[in-house]
């Protein structure tokens, strides 16, 4: 029971066992129970959903708000403890003059990306700003250290706290609207919601009548299992009203990104593959589901060996996972090109190496939530996700409905990487709702998000790397190994993609890359930033920094070198045409790393257990789709009304792509980017982005979007007779064209609409030119690549194995920058998960399920970052543009493991480099030496 009274407390005080407190300054009297979470209560009792809940334990800092001026994660305090107390929310800020400062600091810098972090962050920041008008950077590490972004880096929401104390009193930010759009550092167009707290993720918005699903997961690896009288169980229980099995669902009970490898169940039909399979799901009311104790679920488990990594899935006797891959490989990738055997032979230095990736969890801060809804013979979901048309294709199936029956309307998306690419809830809430008639609801609780959900495939690589005496490389070869765990989703993909990248941003005439996708019993490896090229440039950087010093020569030198250029032709036979920026990107960052190497010789000289290093990592990045299409079409209208709209079916996951498509599509209009609407990603309504993947949206759909504004621009300067350079202006209902003192005008009520109102458009698809790879792997795989170095200084403690991270230094081709502050934050929030894979993390089934046990990087473990952006333009770009979401972090942890070895002599080739493998890594050398 919820009582809301807003005039004064003494109103409820005849209310028995009613706790109240104040919320933002207001009144409140509540039933709940003393013991319910004030998260919880927040949420769901007040409607106060901009406080997120990330984990529900303690550990994100999303929660966080302030109980009497002092900062509190509110899933860990019981309403009872708040009786008469002041409680602050996000809610609240705007009302306060930090509050306000804060919110608009937050948007001029562009701290905010997918925003779910960002109410706790800017909770934690007004309590320091408080106490602390201008803190120092430390002061502000302090304060934020207890929540966790997994998009920013960390370093613009430092700065726009620091920054906060000059916006107090200033009104609300504004975006530059006078000259070109492109290459402005605009706020983000969906940034005011973010930092008010009134954005709708997946878990902040469902129909009042919907009902809860909770789904049952499998606790072992590998199990049969069988199920008890269900009928019964649910009968006994007041509140529930149904359990969902495979045999409930209409259509096909299957999932999967390949139309061919529909390998996954909706609901396991008998024997479960990985831990964290989805046996069946019980819905009903919120507090009968909740309370549901699994021990008493009526299902008997008999667990069944399992086949837990690579090697023991190609074991001569292991079983066969699926039957249909007999051999548990399920997919193979190659590229080859020359003779590879020959170039060693004639190489003057060799260097092997065998490398170690583990599973890596996606971490982002809000899990998977969403609602389905069925209206009369079509179905609603309303979820997060990355891939509104490939969810809506993959429930149409599941239900055996037509495509045009489903419709998909993303919630806000508070981080994806890739997690978010593969249906999670979906599915089992469309059955649920179609069959029922009834709206479901379901939030992932952290620990089934994380048991659940896709990782970064664990690697195993074994490679061999060759170079003339001059340092110049012949022949590259490796063998890779990717443990795609118990379904395929993206193995295929990452299988493709690694043999293209993995001899690296480099001249190499002779090359044989191989890759296998591998069936396993763990968790079913997916999209993860990078799709395995990641792991494959570990390995490769590394060999290659064993060259240089074979060679004499200096890393960045040896780099520099073997640079592929435009003119060049890759490993698979593609020749680069433009819009290869290696070398400059070498070339900038020489200076820097000329600096930390004295700087790290001049540290090193004198006597003492910490040693500094500094490495370099370098990559490319295809992107896009692998040799296959990958369109986006984009719609821009004039309406009889005078709106000016974006039909913009791209998901923003918080990389910006909402903010970046919307800038370029007003410049190729001409009208600046305040007057359009924008109307995003609703499979009803907008047409196929594709999905946010690859690092594609601002080079794919951002064509498509300039092309659809420059079709509505054409048709304007068609109905006036204008030419090419006339100036448009939009007031009320007039479009106004203006060219050498000529001016005419279009009255948008005159001309004949269509249904919608809508009496202009411009549509405009773009699908990036590629050639599918043959038997060898050469074709064109990608219209266009991302490059970029990154330099990393570190220190090391000798004794302990940790390590210090001082600075790194990124530089980028990223085409054209179209808005460069958001640039930098991907460039940020990419190294931060690089540093995680390098140093940190490490996702182990049963053993680091929730954000306490799994460490991602926080705001204190992430050093100073400096930006180089390089703009070699791609032709056939938007303005020249490429695309960075992947690029960011591809090159951070070579860097690192590169800085490792040179402060201290040795070579991880396992990640993370945890303090206990450096350790021992160290102990041996001194056992050598
Ligand atoms: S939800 Fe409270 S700390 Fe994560
Ligand atoms: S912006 Fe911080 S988690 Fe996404």
């Amino acid at each position: 029971m919820t009582i809301h009274d807003r005039s004064a407390l003494a109103a409820t005080a005849d209310v028995a066992d009613a706790i109240a407190f104040r919320l933002n300054g207001a009144n409140v009297a509540l039933g709940d129970a003393p013991d319910s979470r004030l998260s919880e209560v927040l949420r769901a009792s007040l409607g106060a959903t901009g406080t997120k809940v990330g984990c529900d334990a303690g550990d994100c800092g999303a929660c966080t708000v302030l109980i009497d001026e002092a900062q509190a994660c509110a899933c860990l305090v019981p309403i009872g403890q708040i009786a008469g107390r002041d409680v602050l929310t996000v809610e609240g800020l705007a009302e306060t003059a930090i509050g306000a400062a804060l919110q608009q600091a937050f948007q001029v810098h562009g701290a905010a990306q997918c925003g779910i972090c960002t109410p706790g962050m800017l909770m934690a920041a007004y309590d320091l700003l408080r106490r602390t008008p201008q803190p120092s950077e430390q002061e502000t590490l302090d304060a934020l250290g207890g929540v966790l972004c997994r998009c920013t880096g960390y370093l613009k929401i430092v700065d726009a706290v620091r920054d906060a104390h000059r916006f107090i009193g200033h009104g609300t930010a504004t975006s530059p609207s006078d000259g070109p759009a492109i290459g402005s550092r605009l706020a983000r167009l969906d940034g005011a919601p973010k930092v008010a707290g009134s954005e709708r993720y997946g878990a902040d918005s469902a129909p009042d009548d919907a009902l809860w699903l909770r789904a049952i997961r499998c606790p072992h690896p590998r199990a049969r299992f069988t199920l008890g009288d269900l009928e019964a169980f649910v009968a006994a229980r007041p509140g529930l009203v149904r359990v969902f099995t495979a045999q409930d669902v209409p259509g096909e009970n299957s999932f999967g990104i390949y139309p061919h490898l529909k390998d996954q169940p909706v609901f396991s039909g008998g024997e479960t593959r990985y831990r964290g399979e989805c046996v069946l799901a019980v819905v009903g009311e919120k507090e009968a589901v909740e309370s549901l104790s699994i021990d008493a679920f009526p299902i008997a488990w008999e667990p069944l060996p399992a086949m837990i990594g690579s090697a023991a899935a190609l074991a001569d006797g292991a079983f066969t996972l699926h039957d249909f891959v007999p051999d548990n490989v399920l997919t193979r990738g190659r590229v080859e090109r020359g003779d590879v055997e020959a170039g060693f032979a004639q190489a003057a230095h060799v260097a092997y190496g065998a490398f170690e990736t583990g599973f890596v969890e996606h971490a982002y801060i809000e899990p998977e939530a969403g609602y389905a809804k069925r209206i009369g013979d079509t179905i609603e979901i309303f979820a997060c996700t990355q891939a509104p048309y490939m969810d809506r294709d993959e429930v149409a199936r599941v239900l055996g409905l037509p495509l045009e029956s489903v419709r998909i309307l993303p919630s806000a998306c508070g981080g994806g990487f890739g997690g978010k690419l593969d249906v999670s809830l979906q599915p089992m809430l469309a059955v649920a709702a179609w069959v029922l008639d009834r709206p479901v609801r379901c939030i992932f609780s952290r620990i089934e998000s994380m048991i659940s959900s896709t990782k970064r495939h664990p690697s195993s690589i074994q490679a061999k790397a060759a170079c003339d005496a001059e340092g110049r490389l012949v022949a590259y070869a490796m063998e890779g190994d990717f443990d795609t765990g118990a379904y395929a989703s993206w193995g295929p993909t990452v299988a493709g993609r690694v043999p293209v990248h993995a001899t690296g941003p480099y001249k190499v005439p002779h090359v044989r890359n191989l890759s296998r996708a591998i069936y396993t019993n763990g968790p079913p490896s997916g999209a993860f930033r990078g799709f395995g090229v990641p792991q494959a440039a570990l390995a490769q950087e590394s060999l290659f920094d064993d060259l240089a010093t074979a060679a004499g020569l200096d890393r960045l030198e040896f780099r520099l070198i073997n640079a592929i250029r435009a003119g060049d032709t890759t490993p698979s036979g593609q020749r680069l045409e433009a819009s290869a920026g290696l070398a400059e990107c070498l070339e900038a960052l020489k200076p820097h790393w000329q600096r930390l190497l004295a700087d790290a010789a001049a540290f090193n000289a004198s006597e003492g257990r910490t040693r500094r290093g500094v490495g370099i990592g370098c990559m490319w990045y295809g992107i896009g789709n692998t040799g296959m299409s990958n369109p986006s079409t984009m719609r821009v209208t004039l309406s009889q009304d005078g709106r000016l709209t974006f039909w913009n079916g791209a998901v923003d996951i918080g990389q910006g792509s909402t903010t970046v498509l919307t800038q370029i599509a007003a410049d190729a209009l001409g009208l600046p980017v305040e007057r359009f609407d924008l109307v995003l990603g609703d499979t009803a309504l907008t047409f196929d982005a594709g999905k946010t993947s690859a690092s594609r949206q601002t080079f794919v759909s951002g064509r498509a979007a300039e092309a659809a504004a420059a079709a509505l621009r054409a048709e304007i300067l068609r109905l006036t007779n204008a030419g090419p350079s006339a100036r448009l202006t939009l007031e009320g209902v007039t479009v106004t064209v203006a060219e050498n003192g000529v001016v005419a005008r279009i009255d948008l009520t005159a001309l004949p609409a269509q249904a919608d109102g809508t009496v202009l458009e411009g549509i405009g698809s773009f699908d990036p030119p590629t050639v599918p790879l043959d038997a060898m792997g050469q074709g064109v795989p990608y219209a266009t690549y991302g490059f970029a170095a990154q330099i990393a200084s570190l220190d090391v403690d000798l004794d302990l194995g940790t390590i210090r991270l001082n600075r790194i230094v990124a530089a980028h081709d990223v085409g054209r920058a179209i808005n460069p502050m958001l640039v930098e934050g991907q460039i940020h929030g990419g190294i931060a998960q690089g540093i995680g894979l390098a140093l940190m993390e490490e996702y182990l089934p049963g053993r680091t399920e929730n954000l306490h046990d799994y460490l991602i990087p926080t705001a204190g473990d992430v050093p100073p970052i400096d930006i180089i952006l390089v703009e070699d333009p791609e032709p056939l770009g938007p303005s020249g543009a490429k695309g960075i979401g992947e690029p960011a972090l591809v090159p951070t942890a070579p860097a690192i493991l590169g800085a490792i070895r040179h402060a201290t002599g040795v070579t991880p080739r396992q990640v993370p480099v945890l303090p206990h493998r450096l350790w021992e890594l160290l102990r041996a050398k001194e056992g050598r030496s």
